[in-house]
């Protein structure tokens, strides 16, 4: 089958990783001046190469990419982990590393008032998932930002959450406590996409990893 014309569809994680992204697709031959112009506009296209982009929520790219709606996307470790989707994971941008990680107060200002260990988290899959391969029984508490709050206002006993400078964790008296992974934004492909369009997908990913491993 002739696919070497086909349209290629890339998702970005609108933000900061979007335009981490986009120097590494530069020096593939990619074009984004038209991502780049930091329009409101969601779909750009590089129209010389047939490619588009769609500029979606972090925690969405894998929805689009396993949907097939975009053939790739570069998400965060975490968010994939957290969506747990049957896209391929292609290579390792090693792009926006942090660590997913337990943490909570110091064992000596431990306010563990419960039995059931109470966790906040962005992450409830990731969470529960991890407590349940050391067979700890959690209650989830599910928050969508400023999770350090969490155990400071007695909501939760600790916090499953990104890491990355340990700032925010720091100037509110927490500490890590156990380390659950190792995070970087990934280069993900739709199932089907990486058949059916391989002439143009496979030479592209080995582009990528080329650049990624110059770095
Ligand atoms: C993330 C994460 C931590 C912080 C970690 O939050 O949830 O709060 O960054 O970074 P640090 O170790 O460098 O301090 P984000 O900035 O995404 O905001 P949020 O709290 O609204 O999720």
């Amino acid at each position: 089958m002739e696919t070497k014309n086909k349209k290629i569809v890339i998702a970005l994680a609108k933000g900061r990783l979007a335009e981490k992204t986009m120097e590494i697709l530069e020096q593939v031959g990619i074009d984004c001046t038209d991502p780049k112009t930091q329009s409101r506009k969601l779909i750009f296209a590089d129209k010389k190469n047939n490619i588009e982009f769609i500029m979606v929520k972090p925690t969405d790219v894998p929805v689009y990419v396993d949907h097939g709606v975009a053939d790739i996307g570069v998400a965060g470790k975490d968010t994939l982990l957290e969506a747990d989707l049957s896209v391929y994971e292609m290579a390792d941008l090693k792009l926006a590393a942090c660590k997913l990680c337990v943490a909570g107060y110091p064992v000596n200002k431990k306010r563990l008032t419960s039995s059931i260990l109470r966790v906040a988290t962005k992450y409830p899959n990731v969470a529960r998932k991890y407590y349940a391969e050391k067979n700890e029984t959690i209650e989830i508490i599910k928050l969508n930002g400023s999770i350090e709050l969490a155990p400071i206002l007695n909501l939760s006993d600790v916090i499953v959450d990104i890491v990355e400078s340990g700032r925010t964790l720091k100037e509110n008296g927490l500490v890590v406590t156990e380390d659950i992974a190792d995070i970087s934004a990934r280069l993900i492909v739709n199932r089907v996409s990486l058949k059916t369009k391989s002439e143009r997908i496979t030479p592209l990913i080995e582009k990528i990893k080329a650049v990624v491993k110059e770095k």
